[in-house]
């Protein structure tokens, strides 16, 4: 329970990580939720069934685009209105689309920058807003190994989360003065994901030339740990990140990545 009273609003919460993070966040002790994502049905049975595993924790379901600076707004506003407050802001939604620089579309390009990196701007400058006059809050960036190296074939991707650490960086001094804390955190490959499951498997055997079977052990051998990223890895670091255990660290960024660099 050590993000007992928080209100907590997580972005991409539809599915995957965000939505884990969800689960971990209620059974925490957060007294209230703002739940949102592209996906509009998906986001309503989220919430809906975040509340009825907690039923202490007030959930609110709502579609929001993080590009979109007018929904941003609205959301915000009207979580603000329900639950009073806004504590944390988890900036997770993310998108990933992986090509040699060649083959990139500039639509590709722009995609992955605007979820990625103008979306983690929108949601982080509406929280800062309700943050500051509170005089508190944290900022949690989900970021990836990818925003602190490189990475083959997937260009816009590592260049929207380098930006993110920059962002994230710069915002946490701005925002220091106000009690308001910012961090990254960098996962490794969450193999178990829908991202993975649903497209990286398949992206990958084409960008490496394999077998799709053949990925998860390839990925897999380049951990020092031996073994792909989980859900509880990220949501241990974000509820210590999030919690007054961490009041005195402000604008890192954080590997979970069993030690692969
Ligand atoms: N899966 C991995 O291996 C991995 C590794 C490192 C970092 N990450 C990061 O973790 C975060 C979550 O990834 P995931 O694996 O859960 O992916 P995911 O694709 O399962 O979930 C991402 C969610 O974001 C939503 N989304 C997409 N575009 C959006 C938009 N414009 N506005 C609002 N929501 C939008 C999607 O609908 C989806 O629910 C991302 O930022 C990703 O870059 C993932």
């Amino acid at each position: 329970m050590r993000l007992s009273e928080r209100v907590a609003w997580i972005t991409g919460s539809a599915q995957g990580l965000g939505e884990a993070l969800a689960y971990r966040f209620a059974e925490e002790g957060c007294r209230a939720l703002l739940l949102t994502d592209i996906q509009v049905e998906a986001i309503q049975q989220v919430a809906q069934a975040v509340h009825e595993h907690h039923p202490a924790c007030q959930t609110l379901g709502r579609v929001c685009d993080v590009r979109d600076e007018a929904q941003v707004a609205q959301v915000v506003n009207e979580a603000v209105q329900q639950f009073g407050a806004l504590d944390i802001l988890i900036a997770n939604a993310g998108v990933i689309q992986s090509a040699e620089i060649t083959e990139m579309s500039l639509s590709d390009w722009q995609w992955q920058m605007e979820v990625n990196l103008t979306g983690y701007f929108l949601c982080a400058r509406e929280a800062a807003r309700v943050m500051k006059p509170q005089g508190r809050g944290v900022i949690l960036q989900i970021n990836s190994k990818s925003g602190l190296k490189g990475s083959y074939k997937n260009c816009a991707y590592a260049a929207s989360k380098f930006g993110g650490i920059g962002l994230t960086q710069s915002i946490a001094m701005d925002l220091a003065p106000y009690g308001i804390r910012v961090n990254a955190i960098c996962p490794g490959n969450l193999l178990d994901s829908p991202m993975w499951q649903g497209t990286l498997f398949e992206q990958y055997a084409r960008k490496w030339g394999l077998p799709e079977e053949a990925i998860r052990k390839y990925y897999e051998a380049q951990v020092p740990l031996g073994r792909g990223c989980t859900y509880t890895d990220v949501a241990n670091l974000a509820v210590f990140l999030a919690s007054d255990e961490a009041s005195y660290i402000t604008g890192e960024a954080y590997r979970v990545a069993g030690g692969q660099l």
